[in-house]
């Protein structure tokens, strides 16, 4: 739907739509409490501020604004694998979702809170990918924190495993004087060896990151000493959390991200990913939810 349609049908009190980058069709929810844009490209939410608040999403000065391209920042979908495709190398990396265009299916205000929810379904994507029936939902609920709700809805005749994150990407000081709390103790993965560690203490920053742990359902902080605040990433229905930082020469080797941008971020992924794959049974459905907040210190 263009913008125009979108406005027509769905814009209201705290909910208008406007071209975004490239003339990409993004909604705009702004309420007394917080201030979110979304792409309907991807169901791809490209920055949140509570009001008053300075972003607390990232997003790239060089990310392609492209039909069958990724977003590079702000909260992809990776849906319904995560990483790479387990059968075919040769399919998107984090699935088919970020690179969809989603349909806007209801806009309005519950209470003080103002939301969209957009849909995705086998009707929206290439036939190649279209090996099961799903529905998949994001619904993302402005209020004195945001809620980023995805639903898949296994609409086959026959079971379904699928992986996913809400792939948030957060706006730091500097890599260097961050730490993410939350996570002592945990098992994770070293995706860059495979090697498996307990963690010791509080994650920070000093090279490549890239830890996948398979076994948490704890809520994440971000203690930003440069900034003086501390974002809250609560998660529900996810047991996995992913921490990525590319650092200087993974930067380098990506085109959608500039050299020196990795100083001004950090993934906190939420997740159902390695161990944490899901089933689905027919008519069965399961909802992941990242719970964003953020607090000065
Ligand atoms: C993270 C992975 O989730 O996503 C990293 O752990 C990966 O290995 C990163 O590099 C970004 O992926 P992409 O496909 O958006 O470049």
């Amino acid at each position: 739907m263009t913008v125009e349609e979108l406005s027509t049908e769905f814009a209201c009190e705290n909910i208008s739509f406007e071209e975004g980058p490239n003339g990409l069709p993004v909604a705009r929810l702004r309420n007394d409490l917080g201030d979110v844009a979304i792409s309907v490209h991807g169901a791809h939410v490209l920055s949140y501020a509570p009001s008053g608040s300075d972003p607390v999403i990232w997003l790239s000065e060089y990310s392609w604004y492209e039909a069958d391209k990724p977003i590079r920042g702000g909260i992809p979908v990776c849906w319904p694998w995560f990483g790479g495709n387990p059968q075919n190398p040769d399919w998107p990396a984090h699935g088919f979702a970020r690179i969809s265009e989603w349909n806007v299916v209801a806009a309005g205000q519950e209470g003080d809170n103002t939301y969209i929810t957009l849909e995705l379904t086998p009707d929206d994507i290439p036939e190649e990918f279209c090996t099961f029936a799903f529905k998949l939902t994001l619904k993302a609920i402005v209020g004195s924190e945001l809620r980023v709700e995805l639903t898949t809805e296994n609409t086959s005749e026959f079971p379904f495993d699928f992986s996913s994150a809400l792939h948030s990407y957060f706006n730091i000081s500097e890599i260097t004087k961050i730490a993410v709390n939350g996570l002592n103790g945990k098992e994770y993965i070293d995706t860059m060896d495979d090697s498996h560690h307990i963690q010791q203490g509080d994650i920070t920053f000093a090279a490549e990151t890239d830890l996948l742990f398979p076994d948490t359902d704890d809520t994440c902080f971000i203690n930003d000493l440069g900034w003086n605040r501390k974002i809250t990433v609560a998660k529900e229905n996810s047991n996995s959390t992913v921490v990525w930082n590319p650092w200087a020469a993974k930067a380098e080797r990506m085109p959608d991200f500039g050299a020196e941008e990795y100083h001004g971020m950090v993934c906190v992924e939420t997740t159902n990913a390695d161990a944490d794959v899901r089933s689905l049974n027919p008519d069965e459905s399961h909802t992941m939810t990242a719970i964003i907040s953020v607090k000065n210190h």
